[in-house]
């Protein structure tokens, strides 16, 4: 069921990306949002709220619906904005559910290639029905990392900076524009790696889910498991995500340092 809302929002953000947007701005640098990412909120919430009218609902384009349910549906009905405005076709409708602050199951769909990446906890997770699992390589200098740099300057200028101590003794580097994406391509052994200096609930709720159900870890800044409301965030597979986080603990200056 968050996968039929996740696939009819990404039919939507599919049939509109090349289109005319009407762009709005949001608070920190180039955070954007469009119509069409209105739109596929309404779709998405339409959907999950016909078949669970009682779960909260939290998501990024509208104010949080709060029930009397310890369940809450955490949506980013577009991760990659920046992307999808640009043309860049690395985006994502991403779903996840929660049971207070830990998440438990997920959902990301990226309409461009048709994949349906989908994760509950204690039963795996899989890729259009097949199962995925973490990329084995071990070591940092043969990983192939993703980050993010965010919308806030300083966090994001860290994140830059964090990203010359591995460099150049790595596999290699990539700026996704899509965390929730990114993070999913960890889950199935695409990317290795993936570092962000700050997250919001919904650009993670679905992805911790598919990490942790793929053989991953992710975590935030202290190597906690990630909750929704983890900051900084760190995922690979168990050997690479110790090394990385001894890494970003050691080098990465505040303003990030404890988020
Ligand atoms: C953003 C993307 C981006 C990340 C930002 C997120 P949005 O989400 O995931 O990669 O760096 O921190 O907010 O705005 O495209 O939904
Ligand atoms: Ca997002
Ligand atoms: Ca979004």
């Amino acid at each position: 069921m968050a996968s039929r809302a996740a696939e009819e929002a990404g039919s939507l953000l599919l049939k509109h990306m090349y289109g005319q947007l009407e762009l709005g701005h949001k608070e920190g640098r180039a955070n954007l949002v469009t119509d069409v990412d209105v739109l596929a909120e309404k779709t998405v919430i339409g959907v999950l709220q016909s078949e669970y009218p009682d779960f909260n609902v939290l998501s990024e384009e509208s104010p949080a619906v709060a029930r009397d349910s310890p369940f809450t549906w955490v949506v980013d009905p577009l991760d990659g904005t920046n992307n999808y405005v640009h043309g860049v076709p690395f985006i994502c409708v991403s779903i996840g559910l929660a049971l207070g602050q830990e998440a438990i199951l997920g959902v990301v769909y990226d309409p461009v290639r048709k994949e349906l990446f989908t994760a509950r906890k204690g039963h795996g997770a899989s890729l259009n029905g097949l199962p995925i699992s973490v990329a084995k390589r071990t070591a940092t200098k043969e990983a192939f990392l993703g980050v993010d740099l965010g919308y806030d300057a300083d966090k994001g200028k860290a994140m830059l900076d964090f990203v010359k101590v591995p460099w150049p003794d790595i596999g290699g580097l990539r700026l996704m524009g899509s965390a929730a994406l990114g993070l999913t391509y960890v889950a199935c052994g695409r990317l290795d790696a993936y570092i962000h200096p700050y997250l919001y609930p919904w650009d993670v709720a679905a992805a911790i889910t598919l990490v942790e159900e793929s053989g991953g870890k992710i975590t935030d800044w202290h190597g906690q498991p990630a909750t929704i409301e983890s900051r900084v965030i760190v995922a690979a597979n168990e050997t690479l995500h110790a090394q990385f986080l001894t890494l970003i603990q050691g080098q990465l200056e505040l303003p990030l340092n404890g988020v």
